[in-house]
């Protein structure tokens, strides 16, 4: 498993079912710093125009809490417009945070989930749904535990992570003891594909004290995420988490 140092499993959690968490992958710095505040200032500029207001409370039942949130459809080209992702290189002084610098940025990071896919003998994601940003204040914020829409998407979901760190925990359905924590750092990125997909829920604990790995809080900074999944229904690109 790749950066293993950043999961943390509860001592309850049942061993046999430690191997499953294998189909969570993190990669830490997939992210140059250059490229990331590449894509956190032309996250921000989306949200300016998305997303405009103050953050959202959500309801008292609500699954998510001081958020906004964006799918980004201008960031969705066809796969076709780069011949092979995996030689883009991720040079530096090629990057900026216009959209086309972006649309590269983003079809390298779906082409190396698909190439993780691959090397894991899972199906790759034939389909892209249009990448979908994130933001969580500073403080009070965060996501309930839940799994995202299982009649929307696919068997992978995958994010690249900006800003700040934050704790991600999951939570098998059926064995509640089965709970393992993963510190998410920014630049990094994640696939959760399989039974972490669909047999755990995941959260970014919303109570501060929560938010902590391995015993130490981590303090809830403003956060972005920029995640892509893959779609079912071509005509459902909307965001769910039930
Ligand atoms: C979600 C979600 C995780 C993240 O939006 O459903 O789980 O990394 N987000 O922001
Ligand atoms: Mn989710």
């Amino acid at each position: 498993m790749l950066g293993s140092n950043l999961i943390h499993f509860a001592p309850a959690f049942p061993s046999h079912l430690r191997p499953l968490a294998s189909q969570l992958a993190i990669v830490p710095a997939f992210l140059s710093p250059h490229v990331h505040d590449c894509l956190a200032t032309a996250a921000q500029l989306k949200l300016k125009r998305l997303a405009r207001g103050p953050y959202l409370e959500g309801h008292f039942d609500a699954v998510i809490k001081g958020y906004k949130e964006a799918t980004v459809s201008a960031w969705a080209l066809p796969s076709s417009l780069s011949s092979d992702p995996l030689q883009d290189k991720m040079d530096d002084a090629y990057f900026d945070s216009s959209d086309q610098s972006v649309n590269r940025i983003l079809r390298h990071f779906e082409a190396t989930v698909n190439a993780f896919l691959a090397s894991h003998n899972t199906p790759t994601v034939k389909r892209w749904l249009s990448p979908h940003v994130l933001d969580l204040r500073d403080g009070n914020s965060g996501i309930g535990a839940h799994v995202d829409h299982k009649s929307a998407f696919g068997d992978v979901i995958a994010g690249l992570c900006l800003i700040s760190p934050a704790v991600m925990r999951f939570r098998h359905i059926e064995e509640p003891a089965a709970v393992f924590d993963v510190l998410l750092p920014p630049g990094c990125m994640y696939i959760q594909t399989g039974s972490v997909r669909h047999m755990f829920t995941h959260e970014i604990p919303i109570s501060p004290l929560e938010h902590s790995f391995n015993g130490k809080v981590i303090e809830r900074k403003q956060r972005i995420s920029i995640m892509v999944r893959d779609g079912l229904d071509p005509a459902q690109a909307s965001f769910k988490r039930s």
